[in-house]
């Protein structure tokens, strides 16, 4: 089971502390949640913060862009330093063409569905992505609660995937814990995007050792 450890809830002022902390941790990636204030109401952080943690740690950068109509931003973030680049199937791009220039770009690319959306959706890109990201809260804030109807869509994408002998990896995003790490795990989850339970933690490696077990 991987962590991706989402900075969304971090205090910015000392985020290289942080980083540090969370590569003694454990952590196999960091989660960088880009929003535009369009696709949700929030709007985080940038191609400026992805560049400073690029040059920072070797740690791969796992961006979720929660923007709109991503297609014109591929180019800026896999420059900036993102390794794996997701976006929304809702965000009102061709799926298939920014999947496409992700790759082309040398970077992984993810397909990300709102907590409204149905999974079956996304069955004609499974071929081509290498994570597909299902969302356990709705998108724009950290801190929020785990949605456990998801997890059945976890279980079909995992079943397709066997069926298909596909080899994406099935990334959960929000609302994770000890708690919720099991079933999301049981249900076929192979990354576990992680932001207040294991920022919040006073001992992060114990917060990933329970979130593994
Ligand atoms: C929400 C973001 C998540 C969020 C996770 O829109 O995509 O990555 O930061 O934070 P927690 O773990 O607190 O739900
Ligand atoms: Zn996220």
């Amino acid at each position: 089971m991987k962590i991706s450890a989402s900075l969304l809830n971090a205090d910015f002022t000392a985020l290289g502390e942080l980083v540090r902390g969370l590569e003694k941790a454990g952590a196999d990636m960091l989660h960088i949640d880009v929003m535009d204030g369009n696709f949700v109401p929030n709007i985080s952080i940038g191609f400026p913060v992805i560049q400073s943690l690029k040059a920072f740690t070797a740690l791969p950068l796992d961006v979720h862009l929660m923007v709109d109509r991503p297609h014109r931003y591929i180019e800026r973030f896999i420059e900036a330093g993102a390794d794996t680049l997701g976006f929304h199937y809702e965000a009102g791009s061709d799926s298939g063409r920014v999947i496409r220039r992700i790759k082309e770009l040398g970077a992984k690319p993810s397909i990300t569905v709102c907590p409204s959306t149905p999974v079956h959706v996304l069955y004609d890109h499974l071929e081509a992505v290498s994570q597909v990201l299902i969302m356990t809260v709705q998108p724009g804030y950290g801190g929020q609660d785990f949605m456990l109807p998801m997890l059945g869509k976890v279980e079909k994408l995992r079943m397709e995937r066997e069926r298909r002998g596909l080899d994406f990896e099935i990334q959960v995003d929000g609302g994770i814990d000890s708690e919720t790490a099991l079933p999301a795990k049981r249900a076929g989850a192979d990354i576990l995007v992680v932001g207040s339970a294991l920022i919040g933690a006073e001992d992060m490696s114990a917060a990933i050792k329970a979130l593994r077990t």
